[in-house]
């Protein structure tokens, strides 16, 4: 949860700024749609709230997305995440938002997850932290309705608590975050494609066969098993998705080439990260988290399709306060 790297302001004055890094995330991890995520050290938007003498809820600035997003605070993933904690406790302080994303939209990073994620734990600083940092996860779910029709949990819990993260549920929210007993490091190539969230989960059918269902869940038990217990074959072979990847593929352009690719050079599994087209890979090591992502960028190359590659170790400590004053 968040923790704190830059100067650190003395909580008996009021805060006036509090600046905010919160991360990008890999939501569904294969066979896990809607219930499983992990958050990345890199990339992360950054996210500064302001106390303003005028009342209300303002986005004075969007940075980096090429001015594509709203800045209605009730069109804003991250405005409507922040009026909801404001709302939550009766707050009437004027704040202003800025908000540099540092990550691609509709990419399958949970880039409006990480915005919302950051628009809170920057508020609730910025107030003294009245809620604490696991009662914020709602005011996040509220943004990513807006970013995608449903309030899912896979980003923003990942986002908001680092690490590996089970949703068992997801109303009531109950998260339970998994450590992994050995390293892990994820590589991530995001082809120069967007993909809407909503668009993809409209694709998808309604009802399951039995038999995937039963394929599905051995699958999630095993990953769940694999990581408590730091065994990289087993969560090598859990990381499978015989329901959801199979209909979101074709969107993709090149998935099973890169796929395999990552699979050939050594990943433990890959698979589509959130609802694509970014594909993540697992691997036990740093080393072997850029040759593999070497081997996918080149896959991707090959088919004349632009990327850029994230290779980090998961990120345990979620959002980090940078600088407040
Ligand atoms: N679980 C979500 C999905 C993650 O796959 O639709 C993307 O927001």
């Amino acid at each position: 949860m968040p923790r704190h790297s830059g100067r650190s302001g003395k909580m008996s004055e009021l805060l006036q700024e509090v600046r905010v890094f919160a991360p990008a995330s890999v939501a569904n991890v294969s066979c896990g749609f809607d219930v499983l995520g992990f958050a990345l050290e890199q990339p992360g938007d950054e996210i500064v709230a302001r106390r303003k003498d005028e009342p209300g809820l303002h986005i004075s600035k969007i940075t980096g997305e090429g001015g594509v997003l709203p800045t209605a605070v009730e069109k804003n993933t991250a405005g409507v995440a922040a009026q909801k904690l404001l709302e939550h406790l009766g707050s009437q302080q004027g704040i202003e938002l800025e908000i540099h994303k540092k990550m691609p939209l509709g990419s399958g990073l949970g880039s409006s997850a990480a915005s919302s994620v950051g628009a809170i734990v920057a508020i609730n600083r910025l107030l003294g932290s009245p809620c604490a940092d696991h009662d914020l996860l709602p005011f996040a779910a509220e943004g990513e309705r807006v970013a995608c029709g449903t309030a899912h949990l896979d980003n923003v819990a990942p986002s908001l608590f680092g690490g590996f993260v089970l949703i068992r549920s997801q109303d009531p929210p109950d998260v339970i975050e998994l450590e992994c007993l050995k390293p892990l490091f994820a590589t991530v190539v995001h082809p120069d494609i967007e993909i809407k969230t909503e668009d993809t989960r409209n694709i998808l059918r309604r009802d399951v066969a039995l038999h995937k269902a039963v394929d599905q869940w051995g699958n999630v038990g095993g990953l769940v098993v694999g990581l408590l217990k730091g065994d990289y074959e087993l969560i090598g072979r859990s990381l499978k998705d015989v329901i959801i990847e199979p209909i979101r593929s074709v969107l993709i352009p090149g998935f099973e080439q890169v796929k395999n690719a990552a699979l050939n050079a050594g990943a433990l599994g890959s698979g589509i990260s959130g609802s694509g087209p970014s594909i993540f890979a697992l691997s036990a090591t740093r080393e072997n988290g850029h040759k593999i992502a070497k081997a996918m960028q080149q896959r991707f190359d090959e088919i004349g399709l632009g990327n850029e590659a994230y290779v980090c170790k998961i990120n345990q400590q979620g959002p980090q306060i940078l600088e407040e004053r």
